[in-house]
């Protein structure tokens, strides 16, 4: 095992990915490649779910964050699975769409619908939109009545908890663009807006603290909030909360520094906290939902790239440039995250050198980590970058003009092409003035 289950070296020496050769994978579908394993979203589903059902009712319906990678293929695999979905764009419900995902099985965020999208999620017949603030609400409200519905909503609140995790990733605190903070008694103003429009159901409220957390006591802090917040609207309006969506943000491992995590076990203890809450304010246990992004699609991909130079700067560090970088991972530019990386044609040799790994791009923050141990690369050599299935692709760019790279699915034994690689006229698709 290198770093995740799924990860191997064969007697060749070569990183294999789902018992896949990642070397052969590298020549038959070209570099820069995302290869994803399917079967490790598939598994991280069902632990969810089994997990979910198991402590929180036979009701529970964990939710995809599908941020985290959004393409047809991936709704596909998680309708198949069970699971609901969040999606934050019109574009992400027109791929869950695309894919057939049952609308009602989703959950539609955002900080700024426009009516626009608001139209699109009421005639595709989303399940549930997570309502962000007042002009929403009241544009939700008259165009949900102009269609003679009435939508289920949750509310999104801000419960003001800093999860101690990189600051722009931060969506929790008070100040925050997102939602309606309790603190500050918008929570409870907009609740009781909510119940009196026609068009709207409110079904409960929404939260989200962060990402990447590896503690469970965020989530204690925020669901104790939460719930003394779903005790006072009770006291305030009578009505009571029956849905409690708690978010996203439990942790992956990027490198061997990283603890792992027990998703069913950290649900479990959020089931626990939840209905000791529960009983602490004096409320009816809700239905809890979770909605994980990265945890259940980080540590199925893989990037695969090819080593072009490697260039020694004596007494200052070795650069070693591969042919993607920041327009296929921007992760390093914009937060510093931390990778795992080897290469692939030697994954059972020592990790005896230090790489800078550098993109194409004409920028010099276009690193995907700086100083990381590797097996001495020469060019020509295929480099892995390790955990890259969460907020890689669904984040890359055309930057300098570069395409992207395809999504190859990896599944009992098997690849297949599940986006292919963008070419030069994909890039003047959109360009209408012609030479
Ligand atoms: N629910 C909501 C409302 C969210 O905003 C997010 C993530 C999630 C669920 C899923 O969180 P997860 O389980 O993936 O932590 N681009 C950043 C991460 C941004 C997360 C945004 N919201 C990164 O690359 O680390």
């Amino acid at each position: 095992m290198i770093l995740h289950a799924h990860l191997d070296k064969n007697k060749e020496g070569h990183l294999t990915i789902g018992g896949m050769d990642a070397v052969e994978l590298a020549r038959e579908f070209g570099t820069p490649a995302y290869i994803i394993d399917e079967d490790v979203i598939r598994q991280n589903c069902r632990t969810y779910l089994t997990a979910a059902r198991k402590h929180f009712g036979a009701d529970a319906l964990p939710l995809y964050a599908s941020k985290a990678l959004s393409f047809t293929g991936v709704y596909k695999i998680v309708a198949e699975e069970g699971l609901g979905i969040d999606c934050v764009s019109g574009g992400e419900l027109y791929t869950a769409q695309n894919a057939g995902f049952p609308a009602e099985r989703i959950y539609f965020h955002g900080n700024n619908k426009t009516d626009a999208d608001l139209c699109q999620a009421l005639d595709m017949g989303v399940g549930t939109i997570v309502v962000d603030g007042d002009e929403e609400l009241e544009s939700l409200d008259a165009l949900a009545r102009a269609r003679g519905k009435v939508q289920k909503i949750l509310l999104r609140i801000t419960p003001g908890i800093d999860p101690h995790t990189h600051r722009a990733i931060v969506t929790g605190n008070v100040d925050s663009k997102f939602g309606n903070a309790i603190a500050t008694g918008q929570a409870l103003a907009i609740t009781q807006k909510a119940l009196a429009c026609k068009g709207i159901r409110l079904a409960g409220f929404h939260c989200h603290i962060g990402s990447q957390i590896f503690e469970i006591d965020p989530f204690r802090d925020a669901a104790g909030i939460m719930l003394r917040f779903i005790a006072d609207v009770k006291g305030a309006t009578g009505f009571e909360a029956k849905e409690l969506n708690l978010g996203g943000g439990l942790g992956v491992r990027y490198t061997e520094d990283d603890r792992g995590i027990d998703y069913a076990d950290a649900i479990r203890q959020i089931a626990e906290i939840v209905q000791n809450g529960a009983a602490q304010y004096g409320v009816a246990m809700p239905r809890v939902i979770l909605e994980p992004g990265r945890s259940l699609v980080a540590a199925a991909g893989v990037t695969l790239y090819t080593v072009g130079s490697v260039k020694e700067i004596p007494g200052f560090r070795n650069y070693v440039s591969i042919d993607g970088g920041m327009p296929d991972n921007p992760r390093y530019a914009l937060y510093q995250s931390q990778y795992t990386v080897l290469i692939a044609d030697r994954a059972g040799a020592p990790k005896d050198y230090r790489a800078t790994v550098a993109g194409r791009c004409c920028e010099s923050g276009d690193l995907i980590g700086e100083n990381m141990p590797i097996q001495k690369p020469q060019r020509g050599d295929i480099l892995a970058v390790l955990c890259t299935g969460a907020y890689n692709y669904s984040m890359a760019s055309n930057y300098n003009r570069i395409p992207r790279p395809p999504i190859v699915m990896v599944h009992e034994g098997k690849a297949r092409v599940a986006v292919r690689r963008e070419t030069y006229a994909d890039l003047v698709r959109c360009d209408l003035i012609e030479k």
